[in-house]
């Protein structure tokens, strides 16, 4: 692991930014620390530009952080590593859940055997991937992770059909416009496919500008 790359040598201005991220950063950490007490590895999938995994990963130092996403992300998400690089946070792995199983880094293949992270995190990924994306992403998960473990889902969702508010209904037209099989996804939708793969919503967070942190835990 490469962790030679002081921030010093990187432009930060340069870095691809986005202020969701910014704002959502804080509000999410606070309940990681919360919900992943005891908890020690962590894939985060689509980690995007990757802001999230440098802010997280050196406030929660109990816990390895592995990035990973579709390869044409990870210039980004590694500018952000090496701009601000942790020991415990890790460049990003491949992960295209069109086509890969659940990625291992080979610094996690000695310690552990069959279920490498305890914990898996992603934000704001299930609106943008189709619904047979997020059918394949609970399948790999459901098998991935050991009994008691946890997934961690950010973003924007439905409640009893509706929509949280006016400016959830226009981003979801606005997603589905630029690509049909987007979309704001019903939570208990989700709900009846997570327990599909043993998995049960163990905690709802209300989060700012309307949107949820839903915590499932492997029965
Ligand atoms: C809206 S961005 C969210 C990025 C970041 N997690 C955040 O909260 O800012 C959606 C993410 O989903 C990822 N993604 C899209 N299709 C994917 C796929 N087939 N497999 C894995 N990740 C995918 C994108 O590369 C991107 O990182």
């Amino acid at each position: 692991m490469q962790n030679d790359h002081l921030n010093s040598q990187v432009d930060i201005d340069a870095l691809p930014f986005s202020q969701a991220c910014e704002n959502n950063k804080q509000p999410i950490l606070d309940i990681l620390q919360n919900e992943l007490q005891g908890f020690t590895h962590v894939l985060e999938i689509g980690s995007g530009t990757g802001q999230h995994s440098v802010y997280f990963a050196p406030r929660l130092p109990e816990i390895q952080w592995q990035t990973s996403d579709v390869t044409s992300n990870h210039r980004h998400i590694a500018a952000w590593y090496h701009a601000y690089p942790a020991p415990n946070l890790y460049l990003p792995l491949a992960f295209d859940l069109a086509y890969d199983s659940v990625p291992i880094n080979s610094h996690l293949e000695s310690s552990c055997s069959n279920n490498p992270y305890d914990a898996i995190f992603t934000a704001n990924t299930l609106h943008i991937i189709s619904w047979a994306l997020v059918e394949r992403l609970f399948a790999l998960v459901g098998e991935s992770l050991p009994v008691g473990g946890k997934l961690l889902i950010y973003g924007p969702f439905n409640d009893h059909g509706n929509y949280t508010s006016a400016g959830n209904q226009r981003f979801d037209m606005s997603l589905r416009q630029r690509d049909p099989k987007s979309g704001i996804r019903h939570k208990e939708d989700v709900v009846i496919l997570a327990n599909i793969h043993h998995l049960t919503l163990s905690e709802t967070y209300a989060m700012p500008a309307n949107n949820q942190l839903l915590v499932f835990q492997k029965d």
